[in-house]
């Protein structure tokens, strides 16, 4: 299979996880989005404290799980291990960890093909199992994703690890005991890869260079329910003081800030209205700011955000992806067709991955003005110092969209297909939907309630 048709059966396989009717919707844009929609917990805190269930010596219960294919993903997983996972009601899961094998590695490598979780089951493993057996690493298609900070910490915890054609064997034939670590950048997954090993392994382990992401610190949380030892300082350094049993916890996931995110930016570009219940300002500070900045309002309420357009014209700005309590990575690409509509000539840098801005071109082929720089942009009003990783795009507004043909080529490229096709003056078929499903739960029903005018196909 070429990559385009390996891309095209992800989708569906995505989709049918979720029960998403067809691959493709066609969307009659020009028509603000108006109306109420509730923010689902958080992808990739959910996904993670699933993981974490496997270190407990009793069942632990989840709440607020989104409805996305990826936690459907992550449950297979975790039923290939012998944890008995139910659903005693909608948006709940009790992960029961007491009768945890080893999973034969074709049925893992069957499942990995779409996710990138699998390489977080290291360290629950090693303690429950003594060997961890990690296929090749899917994910969204954004860059090389390397792992080689998981490894490294492994390494320096006690682990061997050995490579194969069937994928990697990690072993701890002494366990696991605490060390000192420093990360070459503060990885989200590399974080967790260490909390979630280190909890149980003997001894202290100092992370340093650590993320401290709202869905890291809400693990945490987790874990600390669990009987874990884990103290955070302001420097980015997480100590984790490892414990000899841990149990299961009852924890209500955060809500989802990508998906906050990516509701209010579809607001603001159809020049809606759009409530989202559950969303919090605390963790969407650093969105909030730009939003504010481009033109947007908002209204932060006891139960949730409003977000709306309030007449008049955007405004162009300059933005940095960056970590926590940066400008999240995942909210340039709605922001991007944001700014197709400002005023102006608006630039993103895209600093935590290498290749983020494929998803333009769709963009500039429904009528966007957006040049992407692969080496970044030198620029006197940088806020960060360069990295080596750093694009950029130049973003120049408004120019109308038109309707188009275009295909989902991750998860955030492709919610912002939607929204610019949602904008748009015309019709347009955005295929591949299933992608979507990973990451936004009923997304097809929420725009249904927004009053989005389409129709899904097969
Ligand atoms: C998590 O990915 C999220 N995924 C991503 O969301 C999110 O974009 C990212 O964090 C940043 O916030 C999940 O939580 C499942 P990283 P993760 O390790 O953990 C490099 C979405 O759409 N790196 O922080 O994989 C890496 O290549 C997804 O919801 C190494 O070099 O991200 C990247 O440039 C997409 N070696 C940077 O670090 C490593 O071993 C940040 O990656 C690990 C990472």
């Amino acid at each position: 299979m070429d990559s385009v048709d390996e891309l095209a059966q992800d989708a569906r396989n995505a989709g049918a996880e979720v029960g998403l009717a067809g691959d493709t919707i066609v969307i009659r844009g020009g028509k603000p989005l108006r109306g109420e929609v509730s923010a689902g917990g958080a992808k990739n805190l959910a996904t993670k404290a699933m993981v974490a269930a496997l270190l407990g010596e009793s069942p632990s219960i989840l709440q607020d799980v989104p409805a996305i294919s990826d936690v459907q993903i992550v449950s297979r997983m975790l039923e290939a291990y012998g944890v008995a996972v139910t659903s005693p009601e909608d948006g709940v899961l009790v992960l029961d960890p007491a009768n945890v094998v080893r999973a034969h590695f074709a049925q893992i490598d069957a499942l990995a093909g779409s996710s990138r979780i699998p390489i977080l089951f290291c360290g629950p493993l090693l303690h429950r199992l003594g060997e961890a057996l990690i296929p090749d690493l899917g994910g969204c298609r954004i860059g090389d994703r390397p792992i080689d900070f998981h490894l490294d910490a492994l390494r320096a915890m006690g682990a061997i690890v050995d490579k194969s054609y069937e994928g990697i064997r990690i072993t701890a034939p002494d366990g696991l005991t605490g060390a000192n670590i420093e990360l070459p950048f503060p990885s989200v997954g590399a974080t967790e890869q260490v909390l979630l090993s280190a909890v149980r392994a003997r001894g202290v382990t100092e992370l340093k260079n650590a993320a401290i992401e709202p869905e890291i610190m809400d693990l945490i949380a987790v874990l600390q329910k669990m009987g874990a030892i884990i103290w955070t300082e302001a420097d980015r350094t997480i100590f984790i003081e490892g414990v000899d049993t841990l149990t299961g916890y009852t924890h209500r996931s955060l809500f989802d800030r990508n998906e906050a995110a990516s509701w209010a930016c579809a607001a603001l570009v159809t020049r809606g209205d759009i409530f989202v219940k559950g969303a919090r300002q605390q963790e969407l500070m650093t969105f909030l700011n730009v939003f504010r900045k481009v033109g947007g309002a908002f209204d932060v309420r006891e139960d949730g955000i409003r977000f709306w357009h309030p007449g008049g014209s955007l405004n162009a700005v300059q933005v940095e992806t960056d970590v926590h309590p940066g400008f999240m990575t995942d909210w340039q690409q709605p922001l991007v067709v944001v700014l197709t509509q400002a005023e102006g000539t608006s630039i993103v840098h895209e600093t935590v991955y290498e290749n983020r801005f494929g998803f333009t071109d769709a963009l500039v082929e429904m009528g966007a003005d957006i040049v992407v720089h692969q080496d970044g942009l030198a620029s006197v009003t940088r806020r960060v110092p360069r990295r080596k990783l750093e694009q950029a795009a130049v973003i120049t507004g408004p120019t109308p969209l038109h309707g188009a043909d275009v295909r989902v080529p991750d998860l955030r490229g492709g919610f912002s297909y939607l929204i610019a096709a949602l904008a748009a003056d015309a019709t347009s078929r955005v295929s591949n939907l299933g992608l979507i499903s990973r990451g936004y739960e009923h997304f097809v029903d929420k725009l249904a309630a927004l009053g989005a005018d389409f129709d899904i196909e097969d």
